[in-house]
């Protein structure tokens, strides 16, 4: 993780209340042009502040939703403090990257993702990334404020209708889930349903929680899982199911 000082390009609504902030991210610090757009990968996250001011006090945590050369987009909800103060061309104070990659093994070839409302926005960039894998990709966005199915990649499939179907369940290799603990509750439920038995690895669930330092210094963020307490910005914020599907 290191800071970036990096310029506003766009702040519009992507869809519903989901938020996104563009980024022109040049790194002139290496020569080598590892940059902020290379060093973040599917899963990962930045903490911003804006360098000028102590409003809002507390960095936001941005959540990577694409990369283009050397431009990075992420998105926040629209209704954070940050959104209403920065304006194009402003220079923010990002932290980066954070959190834990999530990748699939070279067995996973079929990839299940589903998004809970606006919390789909933080599979967008793992549902292009094992596109590229050459993997099979099936996103499923459940409840309101469905995601514009024009944005994705078109092998991508994209359904906004029964997430937990057995047939989808026993159709993947690999589920990595984006919403509240009543949809885990209800994934491991189903899996055991449809699979027999919930894997240790075959599904994982991005944790929704407060990351002000990003660091593993506030214990702000810690969750508690089977395994102990764990940090979202250091161990997750995805975790495998099964260590946290007891615990809701
Ligand atoms: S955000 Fe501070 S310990 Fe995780």
């Amino acid at each position: 993780m290191k800071p970036y000082l990096c310029r506003v390009i766009e702040n519009r609504i992507l869809w519903a209340d989901a938020q996104l902030l563009i980024f022109d991210a040049p790194d002139p610090s290496t020569s080598s042009g590892q940059g902020l757009a290379r060093a973040l990968r599917p899963g990962q996250f930045a903490l911003a502040r804006d360098a000028t001011t102590r409003e809002p006090y507390l960095r936001r945590a941005l959540w990577l939703y694409q990369t283009e050369e050397t431009r990075v987009a992420f998105t926040l909800p629209a209704h954070d403090p940050l959104v209403a103060r920065v304006r194009v061309g402003d220079l923010l104070d990002l932290l980066a990257p954070l959190g834990r990659v999530i990748e699939f093994g070279a067995n996973a070839r079929r990839i299940l993702l589903i998004g809970e409302g606006t919390r789909v926005a933080q599979l967008i960039a793992l549902a292009h990334a094992a596109i590229t894998q050459a993997r099979e990709v099936v996103l499923v966005n459940r409840g309101e404020n469905i995601f514009p199915a024009h944005l994705l990649s078109p092998e991508i499939e994209y359904r906004a209708d029964d997430a937990l179907s057995a047939e989808l369940i026993a159709w993947a290799d690999a589920i990595v889930a984006s919403g509240s603990s009543e949809l885990y509750r209800a994934l491991a439920e189903a899996i055991r349903a449809a699979r027999y038995r919930l894997e240790p690895g075959f599904a994982r669930v991005i944790v929704d929680a407060p990351m002000p330092c990003g660091d593993g210094l506030c214990y702000a963020c810690a969750v508690e899982t089977t395994r102990g307490i764990k940090l979202a910005c250091a161990d997750g914020p995805a975790f495998d199911l099964i260590e946290l599907e007891r615990k809701h």
